[in-house]
This record gives C-alpha cells, structure tokens and sequence, in this order.
C-alpha cells in the first residue's frame, strides 16, 4: 500500500520562492531543492555555522549546536542543517546567510600580460570545406570514399578517423549540401616525445560552407566559481564571458567537504549534476550575449582542481582525501560534452586538462602553459592563493610542485565576520594611528556586511602596524580604544558599530580570526619554503619573477601581504597578477594546438612534493605563525618598517 505522506509548503524569503517538501525533510536540502543559497561551508555537518536561517512561522524540529547561541535560538534562528521541517514554513534567509551574485566578477588588480610565447595560432579544432563531384554511374565510389578523396585533394590531409555518427548522417549531408560541405576536425594528442599530431578525427558534417562559424568554449571549473568564455576560433578572440558561482558551493565550502558529501547516497551524482547545471547556466549566458547558435560550438576545452574534474566526469573522488592521496588518473581522454548532461550538441568533445597529483590539478597545469613559466629561462615562482595552496616553481628545464591546505580563511572562512568577497565585503581598511580610528571601504561601497580574505589581510597588516596587535597576533588590552574590547572569542576589534551595518550587529575581528589567518598564511609561506628548499634554493632572493594567479590573488595587496608574511619579501615590482591563470591556459590552447601539446608535457615535467607528511613543512609551518615570521631576516623590509614604526608610537606618547 502507498504510504501517506505529509507535504508541507516551505516559503523562503527574501527571494520569495515556494516549495512542497515531505515533512521531516532537511530544511538545507530543502532550500536547494527550491533553488534558494544557503552558505553552508560545511556541508552540512552543522559545525560552521554559515547557515543560520531564522523561521518567521511554523515549527521546525531542530538540534542547536555551539554555532547558534541562546540568544539567537530564542530570536527564531535555526541552522538549516540541523533543522527538520514539520508545518508549514515561512523562512527568511538572513543577508549574512546568503551569497549575492551581483559582483562576483568584480575587477581586479591591472592583470599582466604575461602569457606564453611564440605559438602558433592553429587550434586544435580545425574546419575544412569541400565541394565534391556527384557520384555518376561511371563514378560510384562510396560517400565516405568521395569524401577523403576530396580532402586528400583539396587539402592534402589524409589518415583521418571518422567518428560513427558522422557516418551514419554522411549520405543525408552531402545531398543536402548539394555535395558541398564543411566538415570539422578535431586533434587532441601528439604522439608521445614527438611533435607529430595523431590522426585528427572527423566529428562533425555539416552541409554548406560554414567555416565562418567556428567556435569552442574554454572553462575554469573552480571549487567556489565557474568561469567560462565563448572562443572565435577564426580570429582568436574572446567574444562572450560569463562567470558564475559553483552549484556545489551549497554542498560545501572546500573540496575536502564536497568530497565527503560524494560518500553519502547519491552525493555524487547530485554534485555531478550540480556543477552541469551552472556550465549550462553559463553557456547560455554566453550564447545571449553573443547572439551565436549553439550548433557552432565544437569544442569544449576545461581546466580544474583534481576534485572538480573527477567529480564533473562523475568519478567518485574518495582517495583524494585518503592517504596516500590518489587520484583516479591524471590524464582523461576526450569525453562527449553532452554524455556529461552538458547541452551542447552530441559532436562536441570536452577536453579536461591533465592534472599532476590529488591536489596539484589541471587548474595549475593550465596556469602554468598559460603563463608560459614552462618556456623561459629564467626562475619563476608561481602561487594560487586559496583554500587549497598551490605553489610551482620552475623553469623551462624544470617544475617542482607543492600544495597546502591553507583552510577557508582566504575565502572569509571560519572568520566570526568572513564573507565571500560581494557586495558589502569589507576590503580596504586604514586606522588613524593617533585616535586608532578605522577607515573602511566596502566591495561596491555597499553597507559593510562583512570581512572578505583580502580585507582580512588588510586588517591584520593595518592592526599590527598600528600596535594594536602584536606580532603574536594577540591584541593590546591597554590601547585607550573602544573599539578593543573582550567579546565572547576573546579580545577583538570593532570595525564598524551595528547601525552602520548591513546586519544590524558590531562587526569585529577577534582574536580567534587572526589566529585563523596566521594558520593560513603560515601554511602557504611554509609551502613555498619548503618546496623552494627542497630544490636547494633560498626562499626568496633567486626569484627573477613571482606570478600571483587565482581571481582571490588578484585582490591581494602585495605589500600588506608581505607585511603578514604571506608573500615572499622580495621588490613589489618582481610580484605579477595573472588573474584566473586556468581559464587563460584553457583559452590558448583552444587557440593552439602547440600549447595543447605543453600542457601534457608540463603534467608530466612537474615533480609533486608531497607535504602532508614532510616533517621540514610542519617546523617551517609553526615557525611561520607569527607576524610576519618567527625569523625576522626572512622579513627584512617589514622588520626595518615595524621598528620605524614602534619608534614613531614612542615618540609619541613620550611627547604626549
Ligand atoms: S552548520 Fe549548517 S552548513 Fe555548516
């Protein structure tokens, strides 16, 4: 007999979207069902507390953790985790709670045009026209026969593979095209240690001439962003650009939790599908502002973290996070785009860049080809800043790699205030070192809603070089300020009282934030420190260049940076921003068939060093946590400008 089951209507506000939901359903699964973001860093193990939501009617049945304080559990606030439906529901989503789309391609710093070099503009996807005699009863070779006879002759290329289904369509193709077609090719290999291209494979017919359409999509798929660009591959030109937030962000922050998610029933198949729909979401964002028709798109080429790209070709990423960190394979052949639910006609192949290790992935190959550090003489340091720190450092003769678990900090992660850097992020800040006043600038001069990764950064520096901080990270009880006060994370700074605010409440950073971004930043400049060791150099001086690459770098201020100890000392004009370095590199070698070649040749030039366990990382890493590092001569600049500093304050109060 059919069970009976109870539905029950869940209204969410302030997007005013409806939902019926099985009572006892997850009040989170429930707002992704409907459509509705909820920040939920956690996936839902209900130990963030991103998610808070407050019910403004009916009754939910829900467990409060240490996340939801009494005061808050007695406003209406639930975590949408822990939380069960089971009336009917009115829902509002609080603005800390939600992710705004509005800004999240907001410019960055003046990015460098520092890409690769001397390749030649011949994309992998090539499109030939041919006009072919009709068959007489003199002359009845086959169709398929006619056809490479017709290449060979006109073209000079013979050897092609045929993909069957273009077979299947040939007879009907010719004879509509009036034996005139266009017939697109694609290459996706060179044979092993050769510069000698494999067979290139016939994937699609079309009838007429249509050579002047010819276009392919390049794609970063990154853990919080997905990023994609709509490629004239007759001009090498970007004509369509559109970005837009991960759908499994509503899963989990970091790719640790989505991984965990993919262990639970059907968690796989649901981020597979989550992260399709927001590349359907982007393609036809570009196909609007283009006005291009999707039956010329014939090529896919996309780059992604190790994570990302298992989890898009729908391949379980368990041992990633196991040790000894395994990756299913580091180079995927061509799949069909469409086989993956993306929307593209069934000819187009999607090419997914080869990765190095679990967490040195396609993303940081195709920055690297991107940026050409593969093809000069000279030492590049090469850094993408984020919850996953990856570090290359190279030349043209070598690559070592590394990376390191920076935590969320950088993305406003376990940071009381943190937020994604929107609409309302605090990002600039100064304090007046007489009264220790702050100045605040917003993301969009919006009303601050919080502190994003490159505010933090800010902050801290600003704090530790108005004394208010000391270089243990550790607050000045005695400053004669009401800004520094005790709350309930211990000491902490009040950067802008509740009714500036969009959220109504002081927002501060504490103690325990700081702690956070020493951990953060520590790990990274242990990274860099123990990968530039472990090729026998010194950390900083042998740097001709540092390439800073990630959409999050590209915000950083390079000397606040340093100040904190997160980027090597060394002259802010040796520093370069390259912007998403995995969407460049996905875009030229759309555009070259000879930097499609490097990108396989760099996956395998790449040493890994591994870090999890090294024992020179973990004594690196403590002595890094601290402002900016517990050895001062690796700091040089901010020693000499702390001491200035220190000396100006003692002046000052000695006058005073
Ligand atoms: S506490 Fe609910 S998602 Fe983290």
């Amino acid at each position: 007999m059919a069970k009976n089951l109870v539905r029950r209507k869940v209204h969410f506000s302030p997007d005013n979207v409806d939902i019926v939901v099985e009572a006892g359903t997850n009040l989170l699964e429930a707002a992704i069902d409907a459509g509705v973001h909820i920040n939920a860093s956690c996936g839902g193990a209900g130990v963030c507390g991103t998610c808070k939501v407050l019910i403004e009617k009916g009754e939910v049945e829900s467990t409060r953790t240490e996340k939801l304080s009494e005061e808050e559990y007695k406003q209406g606030l639930r975590q949408a985790c822990q939380s069960r439906v089971v009336t009917d529901l009115t829902v509002y989503v609080p603005a800390e709670s939600r992710l705004e789309k509005a800004v999240v391609s907001r410019e960055g710093k003046k990015v460098s045009e520092v890409l690769a070099t001397g390749w030649r503009f011949k994309p992998p996807l090539n499109k030939l026209f041919v006009e072919l005699p009709p068959p007489t009863l003199e002359d009845n070779i086959s169709d398929l026969s006619r056809l490479f006879k017709g290449i060979k002759q006109r073209y000079n290329l013979s050897n092609l593979w045929m993909d069957f289904g273009v077979v299947k369509n040939l007879a009907k193709v010719l004879r509509k095209g009036d034996w005139k077609i266009t017939v697109t090719t694609l290459v996706t290999a060179a044979k092993p240690r050769t510069k000698e291209w494999r067979r290139p494979r016939v994937i699609n017919i079309e009838p007429g001439d249509t050579r002047e359409k010819h276009y392919s999509l390049a794609f970063d798929i990154g853990t919080t962003t997905v990023c994609g660009q709509l490629l004239d591959l007759n001009r090498g030109k970007i004509i369509a650009e559109s970005i837009d937030y991960n759908g499994q962000i509503s899963y989990g922050a970091d790719v640790i939790t989505r991984i965990a998610y993919c262990q639970k029933p059907g968690g796989l198949k649901k981020l597979q599908q989550a992260v399709v729909a927001t590349i359907n979401g982007v393609i036809e964002e570009l196909l609007v502002q283009s006005q291009v028709d999707a039956k010329y798109i014939g090529h896919i080429m996309l780059a992604g973290n190790t994570t990302m790209t298992q989890i898009l070709l729908g391949l379980d990423p368990k041992y990633i996070r196991l040790a000894p960190y395994t990756p299913v394979a580091n180079f995927f052949p061509p799949v069909r785009a469409n086989s993956l639910g993306i929307k593209v006609r069934k000819q187009v192949y999607l090419f997914t860049f080869p990765a190095v290790a679990s967490y040195v992935g396609g993303d940081i190959v195709s920055g690297i080809v991107g940026a050409g550090v593969h093809q000069r003489k000279d030492l590049t340091f090469f850094m993408d800043i984020g919850t996953n720190g990856e570090i290359v450092v190279g030349n043209s003769d070598w690559l070592a790699t590394a990376s390191c678990s920076a935590g969320p900090a950088f993305e406003g992660g376990g940071i009381k205030h943190g937020m994604v850097a929107t609409n309302g992020a605090i990002e600039n800040f100064d304090i007046n070192p007489s009264n220790l006043e702050p100045e605040i600038g917003t993301i969009g001069g919006a009303k601050p809603k919080g502190i994003c990764g490159s505010g933090l950064i800010n902050i801290v520096a600003g704090l530790l070089e108005a004394g208010v901080i000391g270089q243990n990270g550790k607050f000045n009880p005695d400053l004669p300020s009401k800004r520094i006060r005790r709350g309930s994370d211990g000491c902490e700074y009040v950067l802008c009282w509740a009714p500036e605010t969009q959220i109504g409440k002081d927002i501060v950073i504490t103690e325990v934030d700081i702690d956070n971004l020493l951990r953060a930043k520590g790990a990274m400049y242990a990274g860099c420190q123990t990968l530039t060791r472990g090729v026998g150099m010194s950390c900083c001086a042998d740097f001709e260049r540092v390439i800073i690459a990630g959409a999050f770098g590209s915000h950083i201020d390079i000397e606040r940076a340093i100040t904190i100890g997160l980027l090597p000392d060394l002259p802010v004009d040796r520093f370069v921003f390259i912007g998403n370095g995995s969407l460049l590199g996905a875009r030229l070698t759309s555009f070259s068939r000879d930097l499609l070649d490097d990108a396989r040749r760099v996956a395998n030039m790449m040493t890994n060093f591994e870090l999890s366990e090294n024992v020179d990382f973990m004594n690196n890493y403590v002595a890094a946590l601290f402002l900016p590092h517990t050895n001062a001569d690796e700091f040089p600049s901010v020693k000499k400008k702390l001491d200035r500093l220190s000396k100006g304050k003692l002046k000052r109060r000695i006058t005073a």
